[in-house]
């Protein structure tokens, strides 16, 4: 087959919409089509902007306050760590308590390792002994005493966002 056209046919090919959906329309159709298109998007765009525009911006946390459970979920002598609220509910000597758990150097979540009976932060070595004193590391806090209480259906429940001045123990 020949590769050399005609005038006419390569005019016809020049001024041809690409487009095969849009095969029997004219070029001023096309281009309109296309306009239209544009103007969508161009909508669309707009109304997800005014969306996040008028959203609230809210930052949706957790409420304070936790209900650990029963008192016979933690057994003597024990440190528990609920990584999800960042508490420990402790069951001392002296009754339940509970601190929080996040490091006061820069906040990392902190483990309980039992063989070392303390309390570990990973990220720059901060050590803490069950009662939240620091005893290693470059936290400048102990960690916090969380109040707890014993709710009137048995069970244990810690308020994060009240800290103690003095420890408090909750004898079941
Ligand atoms: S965040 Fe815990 S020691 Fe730095």
């Amino acid at each position: 087959m020949s590769d050399v056209k005609t005038q006419a046919q390569v005019g016809t090919m020049v001024g041809a919409p690409p487009d095969e959906a849009c095969k029997d329309c004219s070029r001023r159709e096309f281009f309109a089509r296309v306009g239209m298109g544009s103007l969508v998007v161009a909508a669309a765009g707009a109304g997800l902007f005014a969306y996040e525009f008028f959203s609230p911006n809210v930052l949706f946390e957790s409420a304070p306050i936790i209900r650990a459970g029963k008192p016979d979920q933690f057994p003597a002598n024990t440190v528990t760590l609920d990584a999800q609220s960042g508490i420990y509910l402790i069951n001392g000597a002296k009754g339940f308590y509970a601190l929080g758990a996040i490091c006061t150097h820069l906040g990392c979540l902190t483990a309980w390792k039992p063989e070392l009976d303390l309390i570990a932060c990973p990220c720059h070595g901060s050590r803490f002994n069950r009662d939240g004193v620091k005893v290693a590391g470059p936290a400048p806090q102990p960690l916090p005493w969380l109040k707890v209480w014993l709710a009137e259906d048995g069970n244990l429940m810690v308020d994060r966002s009240s800290i103690l001045k003095e420890p408090e123990y909750v004898k079941v």
